[in-house]
């Protein structure tokens, strides 16, 4: 329950990313060893994923924040539907399973809130590099040798794609180029991660990576990067209820998208190598328009907070959704508080007003849910989230960070 108009003033370190996070989870299942990932942040996303790994036989101790993976137990090569249901990212064990154990079978993890979200890519590029894939029953079978290498045209810079693609060719015996591959700071991520165990990976981040198979990984300790949404979400709070906000621990670099809209609406942004201050008056400007799109175009993971960002800019605002086509299901919500938008296709058209109202509103998906609690912050009177279990699996305590910051804000049980 969020009581609006209360400016944001503070600091905030920003937790690691939940989307590097998740594969680098995965990639452990590669290692015949220990592992320590510092700074695990608490997103039920990644609870999930920590109970996938410790189906198929990981021991995982999580001390304070560090967690120490055994995967030198791992031999179940199976996840059941009762897992993909929950945890859709559990797709990302697929690659690994196959590096390490040459054999996996998961249940195809189908929709799920914001698209239909088909694995057509993955399958594609698994058969590209020679691995016997089967689809039956709501399963998919795949078997590999150690000889699986090559190369794959990705016709999509799929994200997860890309990263089961490098993660099944790091224990290959040959050499693997993938093209067109997705180019986002976190790939860059998995493959620093899959690095420091002694894979022979490199080109992330531009339009061709390459690995070089090896034949063992072994242990390591990494600190995962920095969640750029989570530091995007937190700008997006602090232009719309004014204030002054710093982000510490990120790289400004990863979200030089969402800060060229936030300078566009007239807040004003500081940065520096590791850290990030906006001031704003809470008076804004149309940033215009915004179309997302794979890295380096804007983020579709905070098009929702921009286009909640936008229904109290001064002006037209023009929103395209290109990634993901239910994420405009926050519409019907934001309405009800009194946000003017009109959606046609993967377009929606807002019309600035004056003010937002409180209302009781409902999450239908994680960062619908985040643009919900942005809204309520800067509406009058009081908002309630509903289904608020949707944003806890990526954000860390996003009531008590904002109201760390100043916020009128509490959870109710
Ligand atoms: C990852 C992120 C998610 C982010 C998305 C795009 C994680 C855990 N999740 O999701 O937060 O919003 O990248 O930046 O890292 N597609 C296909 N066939 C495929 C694969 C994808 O058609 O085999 C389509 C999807 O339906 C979607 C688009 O490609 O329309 C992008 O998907 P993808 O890049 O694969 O996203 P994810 O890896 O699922």
């Amino acid at each position: 329950m969020i009581n609006g108009g209360r400016p944001l003033c503070g600091q905030v370190e920003i937790p690691c990313s939940k989307n590097a996070y998740l594969p680098i989870l995965a990639g452990c299942i590669l290692c015949d060893g220990k592992i320590v990932l510092h700074k695990c942040p608490r997103f039920s996303d990644i609870d999930a994923m920590l109970r996938v790994l410790e189906t198929l036989g990981t021991v995982v101790v999580k001390q304070n924040d560090d967690l120490y993976i055994d995967c030198t137990k791992i031999k179940f090569s199976y996840i059941p539907s009762e897992l993909t249901k929950i945890i859709r990212s559990s797709i990302f064990t697929l690659g690994a399973l196959l590096g390490r154990l040459r054999r996996a079978k998961i249940a195809y993890p189908g929709g799920c809130d914001i698209g239909v979200r088909p694995i057509d890519l993955h399958l594609k590029g698994l058969r590209a590099l020679g691995i016997k894939v089967e689809e039956r029953h709501g399963y998919i079978s795949c078997e590999s040798t150690k000889f699986c290498a090559g190369s794959v045209d990705l016709d999509y810079p799929s994200v997860g794609a890309t990263e089961n693609l490098m993660m099944v060719a790091v224990l290959s015996s040959g050499v693997t180029t993938i093209r067109n591959p997705a180019r986002e700071p976190e790939i860059v991520d998995l493959q620093d991660f899959l690095n420091s165990m002694g894979a022979k990976i490199s080109g992330a981040g531009t339009n061709e990576i390459v690995i070089q198979g090896v034949d063992k990984l072994h242990s390591t300790e990494y600190t995962p990067m920095r969640d750029r949404i989570v530091a995007g979400t937190l700008l997006v709070a602090c232009a719309m209820t004014g204030g002054e906000v710093t982000l510490t621990h990120c790289n400004p670099e990863h979200f030089l998208p969402i800060v060229n809209k936030l300078v566009k609406s007239s807040c004003k942004i500081e940065a520096n190598n590791d850290n990030i201050c906006i001031s704003s008056d809470g008076c804004l400007q149309s940033f215009g328009e915004l179309e997302t799109g794979p890295y380096p175009a804007f983020p579709t993971d905070m098009q929702t907070q921009m286009l909640t960002m936008s229904t109290i800019c001064k002006g037209s605002t023009l929103v395209t959704e290109n990634v993901f086509e239910s994420r405009f299901r926050v519409v019907p919500e934001l309405s009800k508080m009194g946000a003017d938008i009109v959606v046609q296709g993967r377009t929606a058209f807002v019309r600035g007003v004056d003010r937002l109202l409180g209302a009781t509103v409902y999450a239908h998906d994680l960062r619908g849910g985040a643009g919900l609690v942005l809204a309520g912050l800067c509406a009058v009177g009081y908002t309630t989230v509903y289904d608020v279990w949707h944003i806890d699996r990526g954000y860390e305590q996003l009531d008590q960070t904002l109201a760390s910051l100043g916020a009128d804000i509490h959870r109710l049980d």
